[in-house]
């Protein structure tokens, strides 16, 4: 189990005490069941839909933003990749988080479909300064190259894998991108609670379901990446979360 210390100024004893705590949920079946059922029913009402940040739609569940926050604020990335724009919330998250931080620090998204009202929309907002775009699959040769080219001279990266939740698109994506992340940091996949859905979930017009998304890809690609390790601090502190398994990082 790895841990990112996301207060480091804390007194110690309040350090220890959340490092304790959170061990302790890892072992808590009844808190991490109820966690469960709730995500399961919070996904047939699609509730990650509710959200916003900073004006721009935002699909993923707080908590994950709660996470995302942690991330950037410990690992200080210099650059932030991003597949899976959508409306941009996430990229606005990421580039308040950034602005913050000061610098030239930049979040990159990618999507293969950046519809005209969002792109708008995302050049005129606030942190846009902050945002660069790029249209096309992420796992078409192109696209790599390209994200590879504007993260050449970059120190710190953080990727968040967040497209096409196929077990094949996101095993070309860790492939891709992976390698762009620095010592200490973090590769995200959402959505790996895909393969937790209760066996008789339907995934309506989506190609993605048991034993076909981002987990089992996670999985696959682990097992020959010792660079990286699963940080399950993330789902033990969280316990509602898209990314079980999916907090990936590079340790070496
Ligand atoms: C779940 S949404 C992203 C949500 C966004 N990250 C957020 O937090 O608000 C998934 C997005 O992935 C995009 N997508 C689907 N297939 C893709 C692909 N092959 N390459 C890049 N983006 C893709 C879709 O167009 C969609 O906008």
């Amino acid at each position: 189990m790895t841990y990112l210390e996301t207060t480091p100024n804390a007194h110690p004893d309040y350090r220890s005490g959340k490092r304790d705590r959170i061990a302790s949920l890892a072992e808590d079946a009844d808190f991490r069941a109820l966690s469960a059922a709730w995500r399961n029913m919070a996904q047939q009402r699609q509730y990650m839909h509710n959200f916003s940040w900073m004006g721009r739609p935002l699909i993923q569940f707080p908590m994950d933003a709660m996470a995302i926050q942690e991330i950037i604020w410990s690992v200080r990335p210099d650059l932030i990749i991003e597949t899976g724009i959508a409306h941009g919330g996430s990229l606005a998250l990421c580039a308040s988080m950034l602005e913050l931080l000061g610098g030239d620090r930049m979040v990159l998204g990618v999507d293969i479909d950046i519809r005209a009202h969002n792109r708008t929309a995302i050049e005129q907002h606030p942190m846009a300064h902050r945002i660069r775009m790029i249209e096309g699959s992420s796992t078409s040769p192109d696209v790599v190259d390209a994200v590879h080219k504007f993260a050449a001279d970059r120190k710190k990266v953080v990727v968040l894998l967040d497209s096409n939740h196929t077990h094949d698109h996101v095993l070309a994506e860790l492939n891709a991108y992976a390698s762009l992340v620095s010592p200490d940091s973090y590769c995200v996949v959402f959505d790996t609670f895909v393969e937790d859905m209760p066996d008789d979930f339907v995934w309506v017009d989506r190609p993605w379901g048991k034993g076909n998304n981002p987990k089992t890809a996670v999985r696959e690609w682990m097992a020959s990446h010792p660079e990286f390790a699963i940080d399950r601090t993330f789902e033990d502190h969280l316990l509602i979360t898209s990314a079980p398994e999916g907090f990936l990082k590079r340790v070496s």
